[in-house]
């Protein structure tokens, strides 16, 4: 049944590092439904970037498979790879990684840069409209070295969901930021997500941030715990 297909299906996933004879990932298997909004949760070096990076296809898994929307990803060419990756993924990471030399805007606008079928104004449209949602309107024009952190960060966010991907992944998105602006920027992931009807996968090792999620799905040593 269509409506019933998780959105993201993990099935018997390995990860070994060979350089470095590390088996980060030991039989990961999981799945996610549309609407979702999941904590990974787990102590530093569990393997949650791992599997995070693996799920963004910014990496290959040793063995076993991904299937997003039932299609097994690694199966693709590197071209349908790089497409998936660019209509459907959202990428948010600890250190939010907006490029300085641009304004806010210009950041937020990045991932519609690489869909030629929009016009500017639907482009220039869509980016007003994430940075309300976020709250940064009123800083479009700024450079992110004018920005506090937890600024920037709703900034990334604005430029991870632009694009209306399926999945956003978040990787230790409070990390680098306080208390007060950590909270915020739960929230607004929360609320994001029970507007936006996307998935939310998002790894951390507080329990506070995990807290803030409808799932918790806990890792120790490249595996998922048991009744997890
Ligand atoms: N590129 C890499 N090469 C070798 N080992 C790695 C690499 N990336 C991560 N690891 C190792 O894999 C394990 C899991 O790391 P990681 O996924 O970053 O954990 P977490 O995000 O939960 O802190 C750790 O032991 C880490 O040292
Ligand atoms: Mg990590």
């Amino acid at each position: 049944m269509a409506d019933t297909q998780p959105i993201i299906d993990v099935r018997n996933l390995y990860k070994h590092y060979g350089e470095h004879h590390v088996n980060a990932l030991k039989g990961i298997s999981l799945s996610i439904q549309a609407g979702e909004f999941v904590a990974l949760m787990g102590p530093s070096g569990c393997g949650k970037s791992t599997l995070l990076n693996i799920l963004g296809t910014i990496d290959r898994p040793t063995e076993g498979e991904v299937l997003i929307r039932g299609e097994a990803v690694f199966q693709q060419d590197e071209k349908t790879l790089t497409r998936f990756r660019r209509q459907q993924l959202g990428f948010i990471f600890q250190f939010f990684n907006l490029l300085t030399t641009l304004t806010v805007r210009e950041n937020v606008a990045l991932p519609l840069d690489l869909d030629p079928s929009l016009s500017e104004s639907e482009r220039s449209n869509a980016v007003s409209t994430m940075l309300e949602r976020v709250g940064m309107s009123h800083r479009a024009d700024f450079f992110p070295a004018q920005l506090s952190g937890g600024e920037m960060q709703r900034v990334a966010i604005a430029r991870a969901l632009v694009h209306q991907p399926h999945i956003i992944l978040a990787d230790e998105p409070t990390g680098n930021l306080d208390t007060e602006n950590g909270e915020a920027v739960l929230q607004l992931l929360k609320s994001l997500s029970q507007e936006g009807g996307q998935v939310i996968l998002m790894a951390t090792h507080s329990e506070e941030a995990a807290a803030y999620a409808n799932r918790i799905i806990r890792m120790r040593d490249g595996k998922i715990r048991p009744g997890a």
